[in-house]
This record gives C-alpha cells, structure tokens and sequence, in this order.
C-alpha cells in the first residue's frame, strides 16, 4: 500500500485457479486483468497531470481526499480506492488450506463479536445487504474491530480506522458463477479469508 505513481498492477499472490470452486479461474481473471488494472490505469491517467501528487501514497491520497484538488477528488475517490480495495482483497484470500483466526486476533474477535460464528454472520449480513456495489470489511480504531459496508469504491481507511479484510460485492466478483445469488458466493468465500493476511494488518493497526 506504500507504493507510489505510476500505481502497478499487483500480480496474484495464488495462482489463477487456486479459488476454485468458490472462485472460477475465469471470474479471478476478468475480476483482476481486466476491472482491476482498468482502475490502476485509471488512477495513473488522472495523477499524470499533477506531478505534485505523484509521490503520495495510495493511502494518503485516500485519507486526505479532501486537500486534494477538488476536479479529482471524485476521480481518486472511486479509482484510487478501486485500487486500493481491490489489493486488500485479492491479498486476504488464500488459495491454498484453510486458517482460522488464532492468538491476539482470535481473543479480540472474541471479544467484539462473541465469537467466530457471530463474526462470519455480521459479515455475511453486511455483504448481503450492501445496496448496490460495495464492499463489507473487517476494521480496527482503538483497540476495536468493527465490521462495516461501504458503497462503490469507498474505502474505511483514515488515519486511525485500519482495514483488515474486505470482500467485494460488486457484481463482477460474482455474477459470472452465481449471478444473483449474492447470498452464496458470500457464503463460500468465507473459508477463502487468509487469516495469516489479516493477522498481519491486525498486529501492524496496533502500532
Ligand atoms: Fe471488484
């Protein structure tokens, strides 16, 4: 997340086919090659005409949306935070086993949520009922984890809230395999989270 202009078009961490069945190779494919790289291009196309902003990061672009100059802001909004929610997204899934939250994570899921079950419920009815595009998240601010949905491409981050995990529910991460059944690629992207991922962000939030 600390890279700057010109934005890369980060490669998979896991090959192609390694969501199967949950996630087609060709859903992985459009969802990456195509939607994704077309925001890192988008983002690019728009910084190139302001060199002073070149050497922000993708992330102070995103919390400090509101200095920037007020033509872009919409255009950094919804392709910079395409860009930056999508790495988050690509990168907490895992292609290879199965993990489960452990140790300091698993105790503050615990305690926010009761527990992993009740987790994976709020998120699941967060991604569901997200109206429109969106994505659900897991986030941490002050010792917290909170989940929340957002709209578009709005990403949570500031400089006190951390995100952890999002799923996306934009139709294109799904619509390929499950078309309207939303409910059911939410359900089996869930075994898909790379909890070693999300205990990384998780130790790096605490600072
Ligand atoms: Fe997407």
């Amino acid at each position: 997340m600390n890279e700057l202009f010109p934005f890369q078009v980060e490669p998979l961490p896991y090959p192609y086919d390694a969501l199967e069945p949950a996630i087609s190779q060709e859903t992985l494919h459009f969802h990456h090659d195509k939607h994704y790289k077309t925001y890192v291009d988008n983002l690019n196309g728009i910084l190139s005409d302001f060199p002073k902003l070149q050497n922000m990061t993708l992330e102070d672009m995103l919390i400090h949306i509101k200095d920037l100059p007020e033509d872009i802001q919409t255009g950094i909004r919804n392709n910079g935070g395409g860009v930056y929610n999508h790495q988050l997204y690509f990168q907490c899934m895992q292609g290879d086993g199965f993990s489960m939250p452990e140790g300091d994570l698993s105790n503050a899921i615990h305690k926010d949520f009761e527990s992993i079950d009740n987790f994976c419920r709020i998120l699941t009815n967060t991604a569901i009922k997200q109206f429109g595009s969106g994505y659900a998240w897991l986030t941490f601010e002050k010792g917290k984890l909170t989940i929340v949905g957002s709209a578009n491409q709005d990403t949570p981050v500031t400089e006190t809230i951390r995100p952890l995990l999002c799923i996306d529910v934009w139709e294109h991460a799904y619509y390929l395999q499950y078309q309207n059944r939303r409910a059911d690629y939410v359900s089996n992207w869930l075994p898909l989270i790379n909890w070693n991922y999300v205990n990384q962000l998780y130790e790096a939030a605490q600072g």
